[in-house]
């Protein structure tokens, strides 16, 4: 059973969400809020998540007019994406909220940290891998539950990085780049899954990670996945970079000689999310500045 494209879309709606509900983890950082506007702008119900009791004020309550302003809605909730027992139980609560099922993910949470490699705390090192590639692992699943338990297509976007695919100069941040790359592989690991059920075996040996290998293996509607890979981004977090003079070494290392703002990745995340991006999945989208062309 495959699922015909949907092509007779009229070009100015190629980008558009309406009828959707997206979910974005992070949803209160930089990216996130920035990614959670143009959702909202582009007709679609947008679910925050982030860690942090609550938004910065100010910004949600402009999110709260984007949402009136266009029709759309816009939820709030408390979620660490490592908390594997609290997930199912978050997306319990929002469902009785939405008007419309989940059709998209923007995987957004991340953390980095730096350390020379010798000395890096290794609890620190896990924490790293924790968030960015098992919490993010933990929300694809809980949405692509959502979206077979509701029949429908969707579209995941997860956030990596240029860092998965080049060792940033002059800032060691072993970890981070590890589990960035990792969330390229989960990227075409998942999309290769839920794009298609003839696409991958299905778990005939039985053990710990397959209780019950005979289950009959339902056909659901495809699920893309894809990754982002921003480069250096102008956010809080850069701030300190600045003051050490690494802002304006990055800014040579790319080939617009300067490093990006958070709305830019608004046209490259609403691409994938939309029905614009219909064929694409298992990719990643380099957005860099030419960074790693070069
Ligand atoms: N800023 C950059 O230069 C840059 C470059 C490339 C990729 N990225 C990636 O883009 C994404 C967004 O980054 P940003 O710049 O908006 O950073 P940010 O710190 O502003 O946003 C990240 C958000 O994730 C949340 N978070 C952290 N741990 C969490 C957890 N366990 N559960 C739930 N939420 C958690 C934080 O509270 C924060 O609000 C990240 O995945 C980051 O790795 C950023």
């Amino acid at each position: 059973m495959t699922f015909p494209a949907e092509v007779q879309i009229p070009t100015q709606d190629l980008f558009r969400l309406d009828g959707r509900s997206i979910f974005i983890s992070g949803g209160a950082g930089a990216v996130g809020t920035t990614i959670g506007k143009a959702i909202l702008e582009s007709g679609g119900d947008a679910v925050f998540s982030d860690m942090v009791s609550s938004p910065d004020p100010d910004t949600w309550k402009s999110l709260e007019d984007t949402a009136t302003k266009n029709g759309t809605k816009a939820w709030y909730h408390q979620l660490d994406i490592t908390d594997a027992e609290s997930v199912p139980k978050v997306f319990d609560d929002i469902r009785k909220e939405l008007r419309f099922p989940f059709r998209g993910l923007v995987a957004c949470a991340g953390i980095s940290g730096e350390c020379d490699a010798c000395d890096y705390p290794i609890d620190v090192f896990r924490k790293i891998v924790d968030v960015n590639l098992t919490g993010t692992f933990l929300i694809t699943q809980a949405v692509a539950k959502e979206m077979h338990a509701a029949e429908v297509t969707g579209s995941m976007v997860l956030i990596a990085s240029m860092s998965g695919l080049v060792a940033n100069k002059g800032i060691n941040t072993a970890p981070y780049n590890a589990s960035k790359s990792a969330i390229h592989q989960l990227t075409r690991s998942l999309a290769a899954e839920w794009g298609h059920p003839q696409n991958t075996f299905p778990g005939r040996t039985p053990g710990d990670a397959n209780p019950n290998p005979n289950e009959e293996r339902k056909p659901y509607p495809p699920i893309r996945v894809n990754s982002v890979s921003p480069g250096h981004i102008e956010t809080p977090i850069t701030g300190a970079a600045k003051q050490r003079g690494l802002v304006s070494q990055w800014e040579k290392q790319n080939m617009l000689g300067r490093i990006s703002q958070a709305e830019e990745y608004r046209a490259p995340i609403l691409f994938l999310l939309a029905p614009g991006s219909s064929f694409m999945t298992g990719a990643d989208l380099r957005v860099d500045g030419g960074h790693c062309a070069w």
